[in-house]
């Protein structure tokens, strides 16, 4: 997939139109490291095509695995994935194949991984993941870049994690479906994308109790069967065009928006002045009257307004008259696309882990850097609310979850076009 290294937009040009949100990034993931405890073919409909996606695909082939598309639909053959080795190739990339641990101790008895890569937003610590393993069983050395982990069969057992953290928790889980006995795993992530994952498991023959709520029961099964599921909407991309409508003050239309999921979302998008009708499905959306700052948002965990949204919703409120505050309490350095928008003329003051935003009509375009995922789509909206063109660099940042926010955007009527970063031409 080739992919062009600037992204541009034409600030102030008014959206409308309907668009329909991609699948998951964050529920495909974990599913497809899930697939592998099934020693034959599992298939996720309504994958999304994105880089994050193909490199899980990528590890899963190193591991033995035979994949293939079909449109949007994935397909996993894991009849042969007895590999054990994770490259930190793959793992300095992408944080979350430290989620593959779990299904190749529990399939392949020990695996060689390289150390998750750090990240823009924080340290991004593994040890809850450690934890939860070597409480069911495994052992595991860290040595200087790699961890080998060994497991002849993980017992289930009773796991308390001090704090939520949803790859953790996929973890235990990942590792408890197929244990000797029954796990009690206590202090779970009650995020979507955990429920989904127990979802999936399901089909597949797992027998999970208290799914969606701290606690699960999982009684361990000798055996999974094969997956088969719908991979659900992406929440976090249909709150990004949702920050979309509101920065361009227009009247769009998402279909296959996961509603439900994004309750505190739209809670301050309504304090906002935002506007929207419709049910799980489609959504009507009015951002024309967004106009009122909001004192203060504070991320939090589910069913709190999600980490994943807190730059491009600074993105809207930057251009929103008035004072408002966004304090981040999951990860301790996100505020990064700040910086970039302050290039823009926002007025963006971050002390510890709050970011105190004075909103102001004159933002104007200018050339800024994606350094994450999230901040780099924050960009995005920023330059919608700005004067002339903004051009937005590290698009490969923005490729790992967005799957065609520049086709989408430019179907909305948005002046957005990609270019290899050499000249201005269009692509
Ligand atoms: C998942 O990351 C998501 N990634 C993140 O989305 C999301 O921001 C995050 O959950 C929170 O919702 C995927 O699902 C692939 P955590 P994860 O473990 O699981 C600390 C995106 O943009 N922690 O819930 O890594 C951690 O440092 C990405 O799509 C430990 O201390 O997040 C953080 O402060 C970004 N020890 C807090 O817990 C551990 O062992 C929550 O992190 C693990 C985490």
């Amino acid at each position: 997939m080739k992919i062009l290294d600037e992204i541009h937009v034409m600030g102030r040009s008014s959206l409308n139109g309907s668009v329909s949100i991609q699948g998951s990034k964050n529920a495909a993931l974990p599913m497809m490291a899930a697939s592998l405890m099934h020693k034959g073919l599992s298939v996720l409909r309504g994958c999304p095509r994105i880089s994050d996606v193909f490199c899980m695909e990528e590890i899963l082939k190193d591991l033995g695995a035979v994949t293939w598309w079909e449109g949007h639909d994935l397909y996993l053959d894991c009849t042969e994935a007895d590999g054990i080795q994770i490259p930190a190739a793959y793992t300095g990339r992408m944080r979350s194949s430290v989620i593959l641990l779990a299904p190749v101790l529990s399939r392949n008895h020990s695996c060689r991984i390289g150390y998750p890569g750090g990240c823009v937003i924080g340290k991004r610590p593994i040890d809850l993941h450690l934890m939860a393993l070597r409480h069911l069983g495994a052992e595991i050395e860290e040595q200087e870049a790699y961890l080998s982990a060994y497991c002849g069969k993980f017992m289930g057992k009773e796991i308390v994690f001090p704090h939520s953290s949803v790859g953790a928790t996929q973890q235990a889980v990942l590792a408890a479906v197929c244990a000797c006995g029954e796990t009690h795993v206590y202090g779970c992530a009650r995020e979507p994308e955990v429920v989904w994952l127990c979802r999936y498991l399901e089909t597949m023959g797992a027998k999970i109790q208290g799914v969606g709520t701290e606690h699960l029961y999982i009684q361990g099964v000798g055996e999974l069967g094969p997956g088969k599921f719908q991979i659900p909407p992406d929440r976090i991309v249909a709150g990004t065009y949702l920050c979309a409508a509101a920065a361009a003050r227009s009247r769009i239309t998402l279909e296959n928006v996961p509603v439900g999921e994004l309750e505190s979302f739209l809670e301050v998008y309504r304090k906002m002045g935002g506007q929207y009708e419709g049910k799980s499905g489609t959504l009507r959306i009015n951002g024309e009257r967004v106009c009122s700052p909001v004192p203060l948002v504070e991320t939090g965990i589910y069913p709190g307004f999600p980490t994943d949204l807190q730059a491009p919703l600074m993105a809207v409120l930057a251009g929103i008259q008035g004072v408002s505050r966004i304090r981040e309490k999951i990860f301790d350095d996100r505020f990064g696309s700040a910086l970039q928008m302050r290039k823009m003329g926002a007025h963006i003051e971050i002390t510890g882990n709050t970011a105190v935003i004075c909103g102001t009509d004159t933002l104007k375009g200018c050339t800024t850097e994606a350094g994450d995922l999230r901040g780099g789509a924050a960009l995005i909206i920023a330059a919608l609310g700005a004067k002339g063109e903004t051009c937005i660099r590290g698009t490969e940042f923005i490729s790992r979850g967005y799957e065609h926010i520049c086709e989408d955007l430019e179907a909305l009527g948005c002046r957005i076009w990609q270019s290899s970063g050499k000249g201005n031409e269009r692509i």
